[in-house]
């Protein structure tokens, strides 16, 4: 038969395969939120104020800056002319002060010139150590501090929050606020895509990144957020004269690429704690030969179970989504990469996109070789759950359509806005935590026992 002809037996057996499926499904939380979309928070909001003194350091932000954890970037703008690209750190408890110099960068996006972009990485830190640190100059001089994680290990704890989608509305700084009031604290940010926004105004106008960061700064001045590029990070607009993808975001937001051997600041890894991380990028070639496939056949395989047990993917378009908003989009990515996921055996891909929330089942869809007809998805303990967490709250609002029945993969979702916890125990249990904005900070709308995917096999859900 031809191939249309075959390929068109295959979706329709899908479809009868999927109808016998029905009764696999799993829960659609009968919450229904407001339909009203939030807005941007005004220009003169007091999250985005500017710090007091002349060309006061703003916007100020700090990520993991190499591969183990005993490095930090400190990023922050001068808003009026370059100034001091030093910054003075200290340990708790000790009175030697230590200077690290950055670079100062500046970029032009169509009409709008940044301010002064610093950029500093300070390494070799004491693990497990409460820094302070100092930036700018005279009376426009700030302070603020941060504690580096425990040295790595199979066993150590450690807490990773996970925001995506973020924007800069009412609901987003409601997010960042139950972040931060969460009783389990966070003591890490991985944030998968998607920040600002500002490609959402007229000729993306960038003093929507600038009033973004002004917002973060005070979460992501005092821990390390770990950043993943994001479709509003693109800002691909050739007719305003931008033909080059991401580059607000290459400018503002530096990551520990190289650390990893990766050759671009979109895809990387990092350790922390007991975790591995790593960090994919869902808009830049990921076909066969290309530098990020490359890259990831060359990092699996490094990555040891027995130093780091916990193996976590965030990237921005989910593999398993069952929402109506960007279904099957993750497909093309799914194919080429899902059966690394299974063969190593990764606990957890977190992933943005959808703006609401939704967990799945452990599943691979990895048998289908185009003639056997294999094209489900199937229960599988040695795959991931995949976690949408795009709830964050930005302007476009919640994508509240769902594919309906309930596909079988998909365990919990709900369109509401939120943040995660990733609780990490020991090196075979993890507490995840799905915590919505409309509930007290302690509440969890959705929960999940991860057990170790290399050291333990067997799970159960509490929703
Ligand atoms: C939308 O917001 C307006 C103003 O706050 C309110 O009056 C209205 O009831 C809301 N609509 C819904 C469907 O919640
Ligand atoms: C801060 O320093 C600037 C320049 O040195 C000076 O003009 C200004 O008066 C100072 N402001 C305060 C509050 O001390
Ligand atoms: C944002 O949240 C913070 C902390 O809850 C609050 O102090 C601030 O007033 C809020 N700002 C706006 C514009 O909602
Ligand atoms: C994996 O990590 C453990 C613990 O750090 C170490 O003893 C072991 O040698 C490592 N294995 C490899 C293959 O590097
Ligand atoms: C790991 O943590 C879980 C959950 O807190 C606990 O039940 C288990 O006993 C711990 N395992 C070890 C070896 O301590
Ligand atoms: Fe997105």
């Amino acid at each position: 038969m031809g191939l249309r002809t075959f390929v068109f037996v295959v979706v329709l057996l899908g479809f009868v395969l999927s109808f016998l499926e029905f009764c696999n499904g799993g829960i659609t939380s009968s919450f229904v939120r407001s339909v009203n979309y939030s807005l941007d928070m005004p220009l003169d909001a007091d999250v985005f104020r500017v710090p007091p003194g002349y060309n006061a350091p703003q916007q100020v932000h700090i990520t993991q800056g190499d591969h183990v954890g005993k490095g930090v970037i400190i990023t922050w703008i001068t808003p009026d002319e370059p100034g001091s690209s030093t910054v003075i750190y200290w340990a708790e408890n000790s009175d030697l002060k230590n200077y690290a110099t950055g670079t100062v960068l500046k970029y032009k996006y169509f009409d709008y010139t940044s301010g002064y972009i610093h950029h500093c990485t300070i390494t070799d830190l004491e693990f497990d150590t409460k820094y302070y640190y100092e930036i700018g100059t005279g009376n426009a001089t700030r302070h603020f501090q941060f504690v580096t994680p425990p040295e790595v290990g199979p066993d150590v704890p450690y807490t990773f929050g996970l925001i995506g989608d973020l924007g800069q509305t009412y609901d987003s700084n409601r997010t960042l606020t139950h972040y931060e009031l969460n009783p389990t604290k966070g003591h890490t940010v991985l944030f998968v895509g998607d920040l600002s926004y500002a490609d959402d105004y007229p000729f993306h106008d960038n003093n929507r990144w600038d009033t973004w960061e002004r917002f973060i700064e005070r979460n992501a001045a005092y821990q390390p957020w770990i950043w993943t590029a994001g479709n509003h990070e693109i800002d691909f607009a050739p007719a305003l004269g931008e033909p080059i993808p991401f580059k607000p975001f290459s400018y503002r937001f530096h990551v520990p690429y190289r650390a990893s051997g990766s050759t671009s600041p979109f895809w990387y890894s990092i350790k922390r704690a007991s975790a591995y991380v790593i960090v994919m990028s869902s808009y830049s070639a990921f076909g066969k030969y290309t530098p990020q496939y490359k890259w990831l056949k060359n990092e699996f395989p490094k990555v040891n179970r027995t130093e780091t047990p916990w193996l976590i993917i965030i990237m921005h378009c989910p593999m398993y989504n069952s929402y109506v908003h960007h279904f099957m989009e993750g497909e093309t990515m799914r194919v080429m990469y899902e059966k690394w996921f299974v063969e190593y055996k990764v606990d957890a891909v977190f992933a943005g996109h959808v703006h609401a929330y939704e967990r799945s089942e452990r599943v691979s869809n990895i048998r289908y070789n185009i003639v056997n007809g294999l094209c489900m998805p199937i229960s599988d303990q040695s795959a991931p759950v995949y976690i949408t967490i795009g709830d964050g709250g930005n302007l476009e609002g919640l994508a509240t359509s769902m594919t309906e029945p309930q596909p079988s993969y998909s365990a919990f979702r709900e369109a509401s806005f939120g943040h995660g916890i990733l609780d990490i125990k020991n090196r075979t249990h993890a507490y995840f935590g799905w915590h919505r904005n409309q509930d007290g900070y302690a509440v969890e709308a959705d929960s999940l026992w991860l057990l170790n995917r290399f050291w333990k096999q067997s799970e159960r859900a509490s929703s």
